[in-house]
C-alpha cells in the first residue's frame, strides 16, 4: 500500500513534535520543512532535526521516510500539509498581536502549497488560528473541505485532561466537545462532557466544573506564563497528529475542528471550531448540534470575535 506524504511546515517545537508523533504511529513519510537558518546555506533547523527523528527509527520501530528540507520542490504532491509556521505567543502577547506577522508567513506558505501539493488536504495550526486557516484558504482557493484549523481537538484535551485528574478517572473514559473560536471565546459544551457516557454534571458540582471550563479557556495562556520563552507544543502537536491520523487512514472521526461554516450554525463564511466528520476527504460533514440559549449566545460571540479578527487582518494584508 502506498504510504501517505505528510509535509509539515516549520520545524520549531510544534512542528517537530508533530512530526515525532506522526512518525511514531507511522502515519506516513514525513517532510519536514522551514526556512534556512543561514542566508545563503540551505541547511538548518528542518534538516537537523529531520535527521535526529530519522536516527531514532531503528530504536522506537517506525518505518517512514523523514526528509528535511527547505525547498517546497521536495514537498510535491503532499497528501496532507501541516502548517505551523510562524512565531509563538511571548508571554504578555494575545494571538491577535500575531496577526499581521503570521499572516504574511502563513500567506506566502500556503502559495507555496498551492503550487507543489494542488490536492493536498491542509491542516493549519499557526495562530491566530481561526484567521489563519482563513487565510490559507484564500490564498490557496482550495475547496474549504480540505482547508482546516486545529484548535478544538487541543482544547477538548485540555478540558478531560482536566476532568480526569478532578474526578480520579482515565482520560480515556472523558468525553467533550466544544464550539466556537481558539481563545478566550471558545465555548466549552458541559452538556456534551461525560464520563464513561455519565453525564459530567452527575459527579461534580457546577461551580467546580465552570473553574475546569474556565482554566480549559485559558490552558494555552497558563503554559505560556510557565514557559516564558514560547507555547505549549506537546499537547497542540498530539492534537494536529491524531487529525492527521483521521485522514491519512480516513477514519470518518467525529473531532472538533476549525471548519469552514456557511450555512452552518448561521456563520455566514468564516471558519469557527465546529464538530465534524474528519476522513480522506478532509472534513466530510460538519455537525449541527442543538444548543441552549446560554450556549448559542456565547457561540455568538465567538463567531463575533472570529468575524473582527478575519476583517483586521483582510486591513493588514490588503
Ligand atoms: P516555533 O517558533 O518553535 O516554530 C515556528 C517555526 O516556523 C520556526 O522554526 C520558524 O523558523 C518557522 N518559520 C517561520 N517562517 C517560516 C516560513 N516562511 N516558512 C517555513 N517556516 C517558517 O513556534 P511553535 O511553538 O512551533 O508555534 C508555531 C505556531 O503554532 C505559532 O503561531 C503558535 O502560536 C501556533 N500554535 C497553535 C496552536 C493551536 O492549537 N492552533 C497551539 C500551539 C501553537
Ligand atoms: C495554545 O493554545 C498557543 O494556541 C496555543 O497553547
Amino acid at each position: 500500500m502506498k504510504r501517505a506524504k505528510i509535509t509539515i511546515v516549520g520545524a520549531g517545537n510544534v512542528g517537530a513534535t508533530t512530526a515525532h508523533w506522526c512518525a511514531a504511529a507511522e502515519l506516513g513519510d514525513i517532510v519536514l520543512v522551514d526556512i534556512p537558518q543561514t542566508e545563503g546555506m540551505p541547511q538548518g533547523k528542518a534538516l537537523g532535526k529531520a535527521l535526529d527523528l530519522m536516527q531514532a527509527a531503528p530504536i522506537m520501530k517506525f518505518d517512514c521516510a523523514l526528509t528535511g528540507t527547505n525547498r517546497y520542490e521536495d514537498t510535491a504532491a503532499s497528501d496532507v500539509v501541516v502548517i505551523t509556521a510562524g512565531v509563538p505567543r511571548k508571554p504578555g502577547m494575545s494571538r491577535d498581536d500575531l496577526l499581521a506577522t503570521n499572516a504574511a508567513i502563513v500567506g506566502s506558505v500556503a502559495a507555496e502549497i498551492r503550487n507543489t501539493s494542488p490536492d493536498a488536504v491542509i491542516i493549519v495550526v499557526s495562530n491566530p488560528l481561526d484567521a489563519m486557516v482563513e487565510r490559507v484558504r484564500q490564498v490557496t482557493g482550495f475547496s474549504p473541505r480540505r482547508v482546516m484549523g486545529q484548535a478544538g481537538v487541543l482544547d477538548t484535551a485540555r478540558f478531560r485532561a482536566f476532568l480526569a485528574a478532578e474526578l480520579g478517572v482515565s482520560v480515556e473514559d472523558v468525553a467533550a466537545m466544544l464550539l466556537g473560536g481558539h481563545g478566550d471565546t471558545m465555548v466549552p459544551l458541559a452538556s456534551c462532557a461525560s464520563v464513561g457516557g455519565i453525564p459530567v454534571g452527575q459527579l461534580i458540582t457546577a461551580e467546580r466544573l465552570a473553574q475546569i471550563i474556565e482554566r480549559t479557556r485559558n490552558g494555552g495562556a497558563e503554559i505560556v506564563g510557565l514557559l516564558k520563552t514560547g507555547s505549549a507544543y506537546y499537547a497542540p502537536a498530539a492534537a494536529t497528529a491524531e487529525m492527521v491520523e483521521a485522514i491519512v487512514r480516513d477514519k470518518k472521526r467525529l473531532l472538533p475542528v476549525a471548519a469552514y461554516c456557511d450555512k452552518e450554525y448561521g456563520v455566514g463564511g468564516y471558519y469557527v471550531g465546529v464538530p465534524v466528520i474528519l476522513g480522506a476527504g478532509g472534513v466530510e460533514r460538519i455537525i449541527e448540534l442543538a444548543m441552549s440559549d446560554e450556549e448559542r449566545a456565547s457561540f455568538q460571540k465567538s463567531v463575533d470575535a472570529v468575524k473582527s479578527l478575519v476583517a483586521t487582518m483582510a486591513r493588514l494584508t490588503s
